[in-house]
């Protein structure tokens, strides 16, 4: 029996993380024993218990609670509890998914004991390394055993790193192997979609008109974390909201709760809270999320996963950032980034309703078995 250890922390990871548990229960539950280890990085409910419950991911062996804080500080402390736990279980591998701190916080503690680690979501680059996440994927792909990448350019990125991707197995921390598998969040798009078709209320709740709605996320800490950048967001999307008379609907990341309350213009809160066609909903469960994404017009989003799930759901999206690890959604006409800046988002939402019909969706994110793939190449490791 091969035992991993599964790091989890932030919501993305969790979602992901759901993939891997889910074929593991079905196919490999002989073969693979997992062992979920959950930092706490994020600890209320809407931002993780709702998804282990919904995407009926087993509950975590450990949490440690670790709360928010400092990069430093969250990071170190996520170091030190995933050791002792990693001295306890002794996996044979230890998978971590994405590029928050308790990716790279799994992959220092397990490279260190020389336990591979296996990074799920590898070769994503922004190449702007004021992101944290930015230095998170760098540190994480370069200690790693097994690197799995969802897109061709994340594979074509580690190459010009000085990865081969022609290395043989055993894939080991000297000899890591590459292999391109396609994007586990589309696996669980593909699984959820029919569930959330029966299961949420989402749309009924918020009295929203399909294929109407805006559909808008906000979290990346450039942008709610500079006033500036935050302002011309929100007064940007009323304009547009109020202008085009269409409903935005924004599911808040505590993050941007908080900043909208902090650091938000008095004016253009006001001016927000007076029109009615902007909608600002708590965090909201995966199930009601693809609701969302599946039914609305278009996605304005800072967040990579919604980037791509629109994606899967054939919706354009408008990318509230300087750039994208998601080129190919760039490439194939249906993400335009826009920054934050007022006229480039005017003229891409313009631009997206004028040539909606005309927009295509080509297969870039694999097949949908990409979980099934990684465990199998894991069990062949030898
Ligand atoms: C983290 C990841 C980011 C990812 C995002 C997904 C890092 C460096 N960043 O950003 O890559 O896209 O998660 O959502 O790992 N908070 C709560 N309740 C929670 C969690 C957070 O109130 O359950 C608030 C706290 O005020 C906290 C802030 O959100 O300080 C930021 O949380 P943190 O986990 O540090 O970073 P995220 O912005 O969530
Ligand atoms: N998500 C969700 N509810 C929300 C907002 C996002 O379930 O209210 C899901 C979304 O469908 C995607 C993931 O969270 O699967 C994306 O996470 P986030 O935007 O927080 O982080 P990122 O992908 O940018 O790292």
């Amino acid at each position: 029996m091969l035992k991993i250890v599964t790091i989890i922390g932030a919501r993305p990871q969790i979602i992901k993380a759901a993939a891997l548990s889910r074929v593991i229960q079905k196919n490999y539950k002989n073969s693979i024993k997992e062992v979920i280890v959950h930092t706490g990085q994020h600890y209320d409910t809407k931002m993780s218990q709702v998804f282990i419950d919904e995407l009926n991911i087993p509950a975590p062996n450990y949490n440690f609670g670790v709360g928010s804080s400092t990069h430093g500080a969250q990071t170190g402390k996520m170091i030190r509890e995933i050791e002792e736990i990693l001295f306890q279980e002794y996996p044979d591998y230890v998978i971590i998914y994405g590029d928050t701190n308790s990716t790279l916080a799994g992959a220092i503690a397990a490279s260190k004991m020389n336990i591979p680690v296996v990074h799920i979501e590898a070769g994503l680059r922004s190449f702007n390394k004021s992101m944290p996440e930015e230095i998170n994927r760098i540190m994480a792909d370069h200690v790693s055993t097994i690197l799995f990448t969802p897109t061709q350019t994340g594979l074509d990125n580690l190459v010009k790193e000085g990865f081969s991707a022609t290395t043989s197995k055993p894939f080991t921390q000297d000899n890591p192997g590459l292999l391109h598998c396609g994007d586990v969040m589309y696996d669980n798009s593909l699984y959820f979609k029919k569930l959330a078709f029966e299961k949420s209320t989402v749309i009924k709740d918020y009295k929203l008109k399909n294929k109407e709605f805006i559909l808008c996320t906000v979290h990346r800490d450039n942008n709610t974390d500079d006033t500036e950048r935050l302002n011309s967001i929100f007064s940007t999307l009323n304009e547009l909201s109020l202008e085009n008379k269409v409903e935005i609907v924004m599911p808040l990341h505590p993050r941007t709760s908080r900043a909208i309350e902090e650091s938000l213009d008095n004016k253009v809160d006001k001016a927000m809270n007076k029109n009615p066609l902007f909608k600002l909903l708590p965090p909201v469960s995966f199930l009601d999320m693809i609701m969302l994404e599946s039914q609305c017009q278009i996605a304005i989003t800072d967040s990579g996963g919604v980037q791509k799930e629109a994606f899967f759901f054939k919706k354009p999206s408008i990318i509230l950032r300087s750039e994208t690890e998601w080129k190919e959604i760039v490439d194939a006409g249906v993400g335009i980034v826009t920054d934050v800046k007022r006229d480039q988002i005017l003229d891409a939402f313009a631009h997206f309703k004028l040539n909606a019909s005309e927009l295509e969706y080509p297969s870039i994110f694999g097949d949908g078995n990409a979980a099934g793939f990684i465990c199998q190449t894991i069990l062949n490791n030898k």
